[in-house]
């Protein structure tokens, strides 16, 4: 890897140094990328970066996305399926998801929920909730959402689309955070998380970029989520915000 990143960068920069010589940097192209130090001391940090041979130390923070939603609104389901799901496959290096599948929920006076789309909207929501809990730590917990809100029947096709997904958990410890005090407890979370937004939300889907929602973020959220989160990054941007060609890499592989 490290070769091949190295032969890719000096494709790219060694003709610019043989016809426009820089500073001597006391280090032989071949060290370039081994560390931030050489990488700055020889500028090309930004390079090194973006394909990925070194990485940044700190990390910049990941631009924090949350979606606060209901599993059967038609909208919700359009803007988590097919604009917010897709942005975090390509970005999840630079951003952190966060779902609230709560949106315009209450609670009678009686303790229970009331979905606004009945029933089967409050038993997804919570569905979701426990999965998403049972797999904190694990990225494919996303795909179990996509694949339950592009199923056409998506109350039956849960255990399918989670064990399509999750090898680490059996969908009994999910039915029982479901049918136990876990998954009211989860979705009470929710609840004060929904309530606790500033401004309140007043429709969903509702996204908060970094914890703030204006009306610019959101239409840049909708617009294009992907160069908004690119935008974002204060890092040094991943080639695929920058469309710089590391795909370079992928044609040299005698390393
Ligand atoms: C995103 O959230 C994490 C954890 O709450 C925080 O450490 C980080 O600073 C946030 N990112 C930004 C860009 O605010
Ligand atoms: C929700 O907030 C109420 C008070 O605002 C608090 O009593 C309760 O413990 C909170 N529930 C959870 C699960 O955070």
């Amino acid at each position: 890897m490290a070769v091949t990143a190295v032969v890719a960068l000096l494709l790219l920069l060694g003709v610019c140094r043989a016809s426009h010589p820089k500073p001597s940097c006391r280090y032989p192209p071949s060290e370039w990328c081994r560390s931030l130090e050489i990488a700055t001391a020889c500028k090309v940090q930004k390079q090194c970066m973006e394909m990925n041979a070194i990485r940044q130390y700190p990390p910049a923070p990941k631009v924090n996305v949350t979606l606060y939603y209901e599993s059967l609104c038609p909208y919700s389901r359009w803007f988590l399926t097919l604009k917010l799901l897709p942005t975090y496959i390509l970005l999840s290096d630079i951003m952190e998801v966060k779902l609230v599948p709560y949106g315009n929920t209450q609670v009678n006076t009686a303790g229970s929920f009331v979905c606004q789309h009945g029933q089967d909207e409050c038993d997804l929501d919570m569905i979701t909730a426990c999965v998403l809990h049972y797999l904190e730590d694990y990225s494919f917990k996303f795909w179990f959402v996509e694949c339950l809100l592009s199923s056409t029947n998506i109350l039956k096709d849960a255990k399918m689309c989670f064990e399509t997904y999750t090898f680490y958990r059996s969908w009994e410890d999910v039915l029982g955070c479901f049918f136990g005090p876990e998954g009211m407890g989860l979705m009470h979370k929710y609840a004060n998380d929904t309530r606790a937004l500033r401004p309140q939300h007043t429709y969903v889907p509702w996204v908060t970029i970094n914890g703030e929602h204006t009306d610019s973020l959101n239409e840049k959220a909708h617009t294009s989520l992907f160069l908004l989160v690119c935008d974002l990054y204060k890092g040094v941007k991943p080639g695929i915000c920058t469309g710089s060609p590391t795909h370079l890499n992928r044609g040299y592989t005698f390393a």
